[in-house]
């Protein structure tokens, strides 16, 4: 069959993944199996590191910096002719932030110094990439889901969340003038991310009102099988709420990203067809909805295959059955699934 990224080409859309080396506490280095190259070769346009080029891997320790891993994914995607995204500059998230970082002492003018720490950050990272990077999650999930506002963090200590958040983007734009600047979160369209949507809404407000430099909001979309358990109406009524939520994104001047998309089947019965067939409506609803929208050029997976997907060892997103999820296009044996042919036919 026709490799993803030419069929996303022929639509003027870019289709790509996330793949990873580093070995971190998940113990995810997929990148050195020759299959999941090979894989990824064939499918994909855009490659993004699903851990290299975060904090904690390219600063270690405070002013000692490590490319050496993500490096090599961004030799081996130009080899390959494939584009890539960096993942991610800041995460407000506090337990996602290096652990030096969080034990760092701030001094007497704290946010002078939180400026400083990420100014050296953003500089090395956008200075040692350059033009090899033409998109970059500068700031990833800010907003706290059940309540919708802005988390706080020692980042932001002294500052208001807003503007640190608007220091970063303009760090960013500063030390990668040509690059994508991007706002990535996890809000979908299930009902229970209201408040979520809202709080992403209000700070791009906010970002735009400030003047910030920003020019996307990245989708995550760990989308689950939201709805597909639910009445037909509570389905409509998700997909109803998720086109206003974009309306109003659009409405901003803002390009959309789908940067980390898979189909979580935590809630779905155990028999495999039924699994695979519901993963793949779903998402198929999702992608048609959201690959509707001309501003939305850039489909990324967070995982091609199930054996290598985050969401194996993520212990929220475990099956109450123990059985092991079934969220990307492949299964373990490198096997086409029906997510797949609802990849192919949204583009
Ligand atoms: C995940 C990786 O897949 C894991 O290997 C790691 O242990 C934790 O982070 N949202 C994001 C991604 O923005 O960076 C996360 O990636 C998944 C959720």
């Amino acid at each position: 069959s026709e490799p993803l990224k030419d069929i996303a080409v022929r639509k003027g859309l870019r289709f790509g993944n996330a793949i990873g080396i580093r070995n971190d506490k998940s113990g995810r280095t997929h990148f050195n199996d020759p299959r999941q190259r090979a894989l990824m070769a064939r499918e994909c346009g855009v490659l993004v590191a699903e851990n290299e080029m975060k904090w904690q891997a390219t600063q270690p320790r405070p002013g000692a910096h490590d490319f050496a891993a993500a490096d090599r994914l961004v030799a081996w995607a130009k080899e390959n002719r494939m584009l890539v995204r960096g993942h991610t500059l800041v995460w407000q998230e506090a337990k996602w932030l290096p652990d030096w970082v969080n034990q760092h002492d701030f001094g007497t003018q704290p946010a002078r110094e939180a400026e400083r720490l990420m100014t050296e950050h953003i500089a090395a990272v956008c200075g040692h990439f350059g033009r090899d990077i033409y998109s970059y999650d500068v700031v990833n999930e800010a907003v706290d889901p059940p309540t919708g506002t802005l988390r706080r963090n020692v980042l932001n200590g002294k500052l208001g969340a807003v503007e640190q958040i608007d220091v970063a983007f303009r760090l960013a734009r500063q030390h990668a003038p040509h690059a994508q600047l991007v706002y990535n979160d996890f809000m979908g369209p299930a009902a229970d991310n209201a408040r979520h949507r809202d709080g992403v809404l209000r700070l791009l407000e906010a970002l735009q009102k400030a003047g910030t430099p920003i020019g996307a909001l990245g989708l995550q979309s760990h989308i689950g099988s939201w709805g597909a358990t639910a009445a037909a109406s509570a389905r409509r009524k998700g997909l109803d709420d998720w086109r206003r939520f974009l309306d109003e994104v659009t409405a901003m001047d803002l390009d959309l990203l789908i940067t980390e998309f898979d189909v979580s089947d935590r809630t779905l019965p155990a028999d495999i067809t039924t699994r695979d067939a519901t993963v793949a409506a779903v998402a198929r609803d999702f992608l048609d909805l959201t690959l509707s929208y001309p501003r939305c050029r850039d489909f990324l997976t967070w995982g091609l295959s199930d054996d290598v997907s985050w969401l194996q060892t993520w212990a929220e997103a475990k099956r109450p059955d123990g059985l092991p999820s079934r969220p990307c296009p492949y299964d373990a044996q490198l096997r086409p699934k029906p997510l797949r042919d609802a990849i192919a036919a949204a583009l």
